[in-house]
């Protein structure tokens, strides 16, 4: 794992869009593998001010989302279709059709985990994906116990995530008990991996990660058996490690 550390949040994402150039200067034709979250919003900011500062094209690009909640649909303002839309999509030329997430309400639900795994197979694996983590180790929504042989799943989310995204919702009982999630063994088909963390929150995840004791226990550690991971942290996340 190649570590990168930076001072602030700021720095993680500027330091990530010039990985996310150099991937797309390399071929523009790059599928990318994205996150929602907090962590890469700083990241899309800083792609959307390439594309429109200095003309950064995303018209040949795929990119494949990690997850989607179940329960509401594409068009709901609480979806992450909705959600990397308002955030990234709306602001780049990427054409819609080129952007692929699971779908949250299709059944049976076995049913669209199949059709995203061959989609991601087909149009993916990607270039390069980028990653967030949860405090927990959870990568996707592969919540601590999930196999490294997992492919796209249905999962329930712990109480802890639900939590976490409740930030994002009027009310943390709107926060959907399920979702749909890439597995370890789909993201660890990726070309390039990418993982940001950042902030105290993140200090002691980023602590065990280093460890490097690899266990479904968290799930993070399974990027070991990856060869191409760089972390992108910052001082707050790091500060356990040294
Ligand atoms: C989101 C995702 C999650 C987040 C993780 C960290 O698509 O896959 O694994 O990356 O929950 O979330 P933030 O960035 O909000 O701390």
């Amino acid at each position: 794992m190649n570590i990168i550390t930076v001072d602030n949040y700021s720095e993680m994402s500027k330091t990530a869009a010039q990985l996310v150039e150099q991937q797309l200067s390399e071929n523009r034709e790059s599928v990318l593998g994205l996150a929602t979250g907090s962590t890469p919003l700083g990241l899309y900011e800083q792609m959307i001010k390439g594309h429109k500062e200095r003309g950064i094209s995303y018209q040949k690009v795929q990119t494949l989302n990690l997850d989607e909640y179940r329960g509401p649909g594409k068009t709901h303002p609480n979806s992450y279709y909705t959600f990397m839309c308002e955030k990234l999509f709306n602001q780049l030329d990427i054409p819609l059709e080129n952007v692929h997430l699971p779908d949250g309400i299709a059944q049976p639900v076995e049913e669209e985990c199949r059709r995203y795994e061959a989609l991601f197979d087909r149009i993916g694996p990607p270039h390069l994906q980028i990653l967030g983590m949860g405090t927990n180790g959870h990568i996707g929504f592969n919540e601590p116990g999930t196999s490294e042989h997992s492919l796209t799943h249905c999962v329930k989310l712990e109480e802890s995530t639900r939590a976490n995204n409740a930030r994002f919702f009027t009310s943390a009982e709107e926060v959907p008990t399920h979702a749909i999630t890439l597995g370890i063994a789909s993201i660890l088909k990726s070309g390039k991996i990418l993982l940001l963390a950042s902030g105290q929150k993140k200090a002691k995840a980023v602590k065990r990660l280093l460890d490097q004791e690899i266990s479904e226990a968290f799930p993070a550690s399974f990027l070991w058996k990856h060869p191409n991971v760089t972390l992108i942290v910052d001082r707050e996340a790091y500060q356990l490690v040294q």
